[in-house]
């Protein structure tokens, strides 16, 4: 978003250059003017999509000047700053269209959440409504981490949706591992430690981007500081997350605790990963009848049967039976690709397109994004590189 700022204060022009380059879209300064008046007599031949405007040294006789201003950029939005009671200018401004206000010193927070807002209204960004996935292991090594991570980012490219993965396993989270090699600088645990600050920025700011469209927030790494977590405060990043993210991937890991089970009760839905072997189905139906007596509706619970191969004593039926739930996907066993993408820490759909298990990961996209056959063809044009008469 190209700004126009008006003031002569330096150190304020370059804090608000360094929270709004730090925006995704960036809000660019094109423009400085020192002030009002200057500002009105000046006018920029393109105009600015956002008008910041710092009030502080501006005298009340100059407060008729706004009106002016406004009326030079009526398209764009307009972001008084000020620092003191400047009654006669406020009211003009909220006359001549001016919506937000922002105390100074600037306080960032306030400052990004008027830019959330006002992104929303000029339709640059429109706050989401995202849908949170969890998907849980029912026994430890059933590959819930592999396929959420992998999850994240197939939906992600594939169907082009921004998604967040947090990962919530209470010690030796590794999501971030899985699918990319930089270091965390923030985890879930710092996070809640800081949650007053929480916002989309704020969340973006402390994500491990694998690609722009997809982020991974890190477990919490310290023991004693994952103590101080509070459900509320999961409460609080869910929120902020759905309005800024198409899909929220749950990791849950295997121990539910008050934070994941906060964070359970708020899935749309459940996908409890298991392979087919007896210990899986034992635990599996632990599991499922924790969420029955949770009183988790049965359609929320979408059983993933990981490293399915045909042909075994047990069967997918045996499988529904014994735990009274269907199985809503099934996904390949693939040890060379998936034991790659893990060695590696790359997404397996970028490193072994044509795998099986990256096959199956595109379906379970089309069925979770709902995308229709038609688009559905581009779909694969995307992941597999064929052209449409190729298939
Ligand atoms: N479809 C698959 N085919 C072959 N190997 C797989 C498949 N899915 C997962 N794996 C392997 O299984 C291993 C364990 O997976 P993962 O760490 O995701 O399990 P988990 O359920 O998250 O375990 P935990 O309960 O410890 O968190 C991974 O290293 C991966 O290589
Ligand atoms: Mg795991």
């Amino acid at each position: 978003m190209k700004a126009l700022i008006i003031s002569r204060d330096n150190l304020l022009h370059a804090e608000v250059a360094a929270q709004g380059s730090a925006r995704m879209p960036a809000v660019q300064l094109v423009a400085s003017r020192l002030g009002l008046r200057d500002a009105v007599e000046r006018v920029l031949a393109e105009a600015p999509e956002l008008v910041i405007l710092d009030a502080s040294e501006v005298a009340p006789e100059e407060a008729e000047l706004v009106e002016r201003l406004v009326k030079h950029y009526p398209r764009a939005c307009c972001m008084l700053l000020t620092r003191g009671p400047q009654q006669e200018l406020l009211i003009r401004a909220m006359r001549a269209g001016m919506r937000e206000v922002l105390p100074l010193p600037l306080v960032h927070r306030a400052f990004h959440e008027a830019m959330d807002r006002i992104e929303v209204e000029t339709g640059v960004a429109h706050m989401r409504d995202g849908k949170a996935l969890a998907f849980i292991s029912c026994k430890g090594g059933s590959g819930a981490t592999f396929l959420a991570t992998n999850f994240g980012y197939a939906l992600a490219v594939l169907a082009e949706r921004k998604v967040l993965l947090i990962d919530l396993h209470g010690q030796f989270g590794d999501a971030t591992l899985y699918v990319s090699d930089q270091k965390p600088a923030m985890t879930l645990s710092d996070i809640c430690a800081q949650i007053a600050r929480m916002d989309g920025a704020f969340l973006d700011s402390c994500l491990v981007h694998v690609t722009p469209n997809f982020g991974v927030l890190a477990a919490a790494d310290d023991p004693h500081q994952a103590g101080t977590m509070k459900p509320e405060h999961m409460d609080a990043i869910m929120r902020v997350a759905r309005q800024h993210y198409d899909y929220i991937v749950l990791d849950v890991g295997r121990q539910i605790d008050a934070i994941s089970l906060r964070a359970l009760d708020s899935a749309d839905a459940i996908y409890p990963v298991l392979q087919l072997a007896l210990p899986d189905i034992r635990d599996g139906r632990r599991l499922l009848d924790i969420f029955r007596s949770l009183g988790y509706p049965g359609e929320r619970i979408r059983l993933i049967v990981n490293r399915y191969e045909r042909g075994g004593k047990l069967r997918l039926a045996d499988l529904e039976q014994a735990l009274g739930a269907e199985v809503m996907h099934t996904v390949p066993n693939d040890y060379l690709s998936a034991t790659d993408s893990v060695n590696q820490g790359v997404p397996l759909l970028q490193l072994s397109r044509s795998s099986p298990v990256a096959r199956s990961l595109a379906d379970l996209v089309e069925v979770v994004a709902a995308r229709r056959v038609p688009e559905s063809k581009g779909l694969f044009d995307r992941l597999f590189g064929r052209s449409e008469s190729e298939l």
